[in-house]
């Protein structure tokens, strides 16, 4: 027997990246054709953090040649795809409704099947990006700006076990490189100064040794105010180091709890997926433990780890497979929708 061949259009604008991509689909394998991410970086530089008002004013101005670009780039053209995924939450209001508008009006005018896709349940489909399937059940840690998250995967459902109570990992690492100095995305930043340099200074690690599954990185942001008030001025050594504690104190926390969370729970395989995954120390040091301890380990490859068209395209191809449709009548943003309640 065949198995079903299917072209997906994946859109993404729920936060600062328009991304688009074009994903084929054979059965449960998944292969990305093209993928063409316009970056807002530079526009929200100036500002040190995103202002929903110019990223969904920089979505709307890109999205149209993105899409032109992605379908050039896959040799194709809109009538070949079978269906469009996007995301339609959760994130900013008027960054998703870019998306989702754009959405609408193509399935509108091509008559193709629309399917409405959850951000994080994007991040997690990230890990299907690879050679080797997951299996189920798993345990995801999801770690982007707006999300720090441990979820329970089983083939039809999916349980949120545990959140941030506060910052998430991606925020703690942003707001600790902004009172550090350095341009926004703060996390990048702080990550390539860290770079070979081993951490010396102590810093909190909230809620690790709690039997909860839960995080919190408020206290360590505090820290690092407190440091750096008592230190004005840090040589460069100085800074790095303090960038590498602070990425030591971030991953230290991440990687304890999901082990502790995974070592009751006995999943078949260990994710992580979101921004926060594209961290070469959080990938090398969750791979390792979760080895150590077990369990097979799944992460994508880096370019799908953050905001990103292909795994919304992926995570459109696993509803549409649970026979999911948003008719174009129906699709709406849900800015505050949470995964696995
Ligand atoms: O998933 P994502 O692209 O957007 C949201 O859904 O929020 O995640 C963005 C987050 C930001 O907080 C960014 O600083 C962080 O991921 N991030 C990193 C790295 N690359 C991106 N954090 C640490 N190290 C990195 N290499
Ligand atoms: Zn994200």
């Amino acid at each position: 027997m065949s198995t079903p061949h299917l072209t997906i259009l994946g859109i993404e604008t729920s936060c600062d990246d328009t991304s688009i991509a074009v994903l084929d689909v054979a059965g449960s394998r998944y292969s990305v054709r093209s993928m063409v991410t316009a970056s807002q970086v530079l526009a929200h530089r100036k500002t040190g953090g995103v202002v929903p008002e110019v990223a969904a004013r920089e979505h709307a101005a890109t999205i149209m040649p993105t899409l032109q670009a992605a379908l050039e780039k896959a040799s194709i053209k809109l009538n070949d795809v079978d269906a469009i995924a996007v995301t339609s939450g959760p994130g900013l209001a008027t960054a998703l409704l870019v998306g989702v508008e754009t959405a609408r009006a193509l399935a509108f005018a091509t008559g193709k099947t629309l399917i409405g896709v959850n951000h994080i349940s994007g991040h997690l489909a990230s890990c299907w990006l690879n050679d080797e399937q997951p299996q189920l059940p798993a345990l995801a840690l999801i770690v982007s700006g707006g999300h720090t998250e441990l979820l329970w995967i089983e083939k039809e459902k999916i349980k949120l076990i545990g959140k941030t109570r506060d910052d998430a990992a991606g925020e703690a690492f942003d707001k600790t490189a902004k009172l550090m100095g350095l341009p926004y995305p703060g996390g990048p930043e702080l990550s390539k100064l860290a770079q070979h340099v081993k951490p010396s200074i102590p810093l909190p690690r909230p809620m690790m040794k709690e039997a909860n599954f839960e995080f919190s990185f408020a206290g360590l942001k505090t820290a690092v105010a407190r440091y750096l008030e008592l230190h004005p001025r840090m040589s460069p050594r100085h800074k790095a180091d303090l960038a590498a504690s602070i990425q030591t104190a971030i991953v230290d926390v991440l990687v304890d709890k999901t082990i502790r969370a995974a070592k009751v729970k006995k999943p078949k395989s260990i994710l992580l997926g979101g921004g926060v995954a594209a961290n070469s120390v959080l990938r090398e040091r969750l791979s390792k433990d979760s080895v150590a301890a077990g369990f097979a380990f799944h992460v994508a490859p880096i370019q799908y780890t953050t905001d990103n068209g292909a795994m919304i395209a992926v995570a459109g191809a696993m509803e549409l497979a649970r026979g999911h449709r948003t008719p174009w009548q129906k699709l709406d943003v849900n800015p505050v929708w949470e995964l696995g309640r």
